[in-house]
């Protein structure tokens, strides 16, 4: 079958597009899907980065996807061949909890992901894809809307009428927080590092844009937030956390601009913050997420597509930074 795969050499160098690549069978509990399109995030870059062994096993990347189920391997019930559904790639964290079980992992590391004509799952691994999605942005959904609803709602506690401020709203995770933020009736003010960027989340409901090179404090009149959702990291935590108002609640579950920062733990006692760590979220929040984006009908907003072949360069957009909401792959 046709695979984008990572192997032997670091970086976009090791990245094969192969026609050839072993198609695989669906065991006992699990399907086979055969993949219409997937999507890209910074996950994968950290991991073709990462990947730097010549022994390192061969990997299909990719951790978004959905398709159509084609075999239904022993023992399983619920799902059918012919099913259009979308991938569930929080591995083996079925309940919403504090944190994920210890046996927790993301599809497309260390398992083969979903840039590739075909995969196989466990069963409790899909749901079914939203009727009113194109076969692009269901592709697109999975790993980036699921964290942005943990994020936002089950560990930024985000409810109607608070205020919220999402910096780097380029992120494919951003804009999903974005636009479920808007859709429960909360106040949403963003950054960016672009003007176009922060015009086009004005389009999709922006409240108040922050251009990075501003003062945030000033242009906000002194005005602060219920809710901080960081993921950018090193280049705005402190600043986005000078922005909550005391006894407020500010979430991080990413870190593009760097892992490191300093605190004023002065500061951070006195304003009585709550800081929250994120990682993605567990299979029941996933169907939480479906059904909040079913009853707004929410559109993911794809920046572009590219086709299976052709995907390193569309990490280099990821790697860019150039892209406005998710980065989708084509397949079939
Ligand atoms: N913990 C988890 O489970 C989990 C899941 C998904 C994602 N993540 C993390 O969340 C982050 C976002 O992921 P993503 O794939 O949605 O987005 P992404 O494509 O990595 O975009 C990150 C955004 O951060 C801003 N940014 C990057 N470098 C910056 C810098 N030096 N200075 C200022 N702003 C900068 C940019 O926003 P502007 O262009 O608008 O300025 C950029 O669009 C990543 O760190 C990712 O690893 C974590």
């Amino acid at each position: 079958m046709k695979a984008m795969v990572h192997e032997k050499h670091p970086g976009f160098a090791g990245l094969t597009y192969h026609t050839d690549f072993p198609e695989p069978e669906a065991g006992p509990g699990q399907v086979k899907i055969a993949l219409k399109s997937a999507g890209l995030n910074h996950r994968d870059l950290f991991i073709v980065q990462a990947r730097h062994k010549a022994e390192d096993a061969p990997l299909i990347i990719g951790s978004d996807g959905a398709g159509v189920i084609t075999e239904t391997g022993e023992g399983v019930s619920g799902v059918h061949v012919g099913d259009e559904v979308v991938i569930i790639p929080s591995l083996r964290w079925e309940k919403e909890s504090p944190a994920p079980p210890s046996d927790f992992e993301m599809l497309g590391l260390p398992d083969n992901g979903t840039l590739a004509e075909s995969i196989v799952i466990a069963a409790g691994q899909v749901a079914p894809k939203p009727a009113y999605l194109s076969w692009t942005e269901a592709g697109v959904l999975p790993l980036s809307a699921l964290t942005g609803y943990r994020a936002l709602f089950t560990r930024g506690g985000l409810k109607q009428g608070e205020t919220v401020f999402i910096p780097g709203i380029g992120s494919g995770v951003a804009t999903y927080m974005l636009q479920m933020a808007k859709a429960i009736g909360a106040k949403v003010i963003v950054s960016s590092r672009s003007d176009e960027k922060l015009e086009r989340a004005k389009k999709l409901g922006a409240d108040i844009l922050l251009k990075n090179d501003q003062d945030w404090a000033e242009a906000l009149g002194g005005k602060k937030v219920d809710r901080v959702i960081e993921s950018v990291g090193a280049a705005t935590f402190n600043r986005s956390l000078s922005l909550l108002k005391p006894g407020g609640t500010i979430v991080a579950f990413g870190a593009s601009a760097g892992d490191e920062i300093t605190m004023d733990l002065r500061n951070f006692f006195y304003n009585q913050w709550n800081l929250h760590g994120s990682t993605m979220g567990s299979i029941e929040e996933f169907h939480k997420m479906l059904k909040l984006f079913t009853r707004f009908q929410i559109h993911p907003v794809v920046d572009k597509v590219f086709d299976l072949p052709d995907t390193v360069n569309a990490l280099q957009r990821l790697k860019e930074g150039a892209q406005f909401g998710k980065v989708a792959v084509s397949i079939n």
